[in-house]
């Protein structure tokens, strides 16, 4: 089977390359000849993820899923949310949007936060599919480690041994993740095909 995975960011690719079946294809939107920006203007992650996988199905008539992600702050009222790749602005720099981060927070004491990824699989007009996961953890006080990509340096997982997910190796963030959750479900719903 082949499925394209609509993102242009190779973190998520090689993230995502290992937790997929050997008998599954993947494709990059580069493979494909996609070039341009993904639309991403919904209001909701589902809806991002869809929007994105829809998008690709459409124009280029292979099947494909998405995912769109978010990083869910208590303290600040579930934000930046949907807005994660926005928040410090257009840009959508990691730094940027880390060093907002931590200074919407200050010296705030709940510094509990969830990171949220929906995948959306596109195979037809009457074949969409939807996966979610989630990671809980804490916001360090200051970014540590250099791996991973995003808000990655400032995310400590409740369920690891006290180091952010830009501090471990990409197998060990993908033994936790969000976005490795996911993809689990959707694994199991294709191997179940
Ligand atoms: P999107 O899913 O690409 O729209 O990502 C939304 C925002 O969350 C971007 O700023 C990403 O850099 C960030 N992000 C997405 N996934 C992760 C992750 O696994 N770790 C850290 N940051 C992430």
């Amino acid at each position: 089977m082949r499925l394209c995975f609509a993102s242009n960011n190779a973190h998520k690719l090689d993230e995502i390359r290992p937790l997929l079946p050997a008998g599954l294809q993947l494709l990059s939107l580069a493979d494909i000849g996609c070039h341009e920006e993904l639309p991403e203007t919904q209001p909701t992650l589902e809806g991002n993820a869809h929007q994105k996988a829809q998008y690709v199905f459409d124009h280029y008539g292979v099947g494909c899923f998405a995912d769109d992600t978010g990083l869910e702050v208590e303290a600040l009222g579930g934000e930046p949310g949907v807005y994660s790749a926005r928040y410090a602005g257009p840009q959508r720099e990691a730094a940027d949007n880390v060093a907002k981060l931590l200074h919407e927070l200050g010296a705030q004491p709940n510094r509990a936060a969830r990171f949220r990824t929906v995948v959306s699989l596109v195979r037809g007009a009457a074949d969409v599919q939807e996966f979610s996961g989630e990671v809980a953890g804490t916001i360090a006080a200051a970014p540590t480690g250099q791996g991973g990509f995003g808000y990655d340096p400032v995310f400590v997982p409740s369920e690891g041994d006290g180091r952010t997910f830009a501090e471990m190796t990409l197998a060990e963030k993908n033994l936790l993740s969000h976005r490795a959750r996911a993809v689990a479900g959707l694994v199991a719903f294709l191997k179940a095909e």
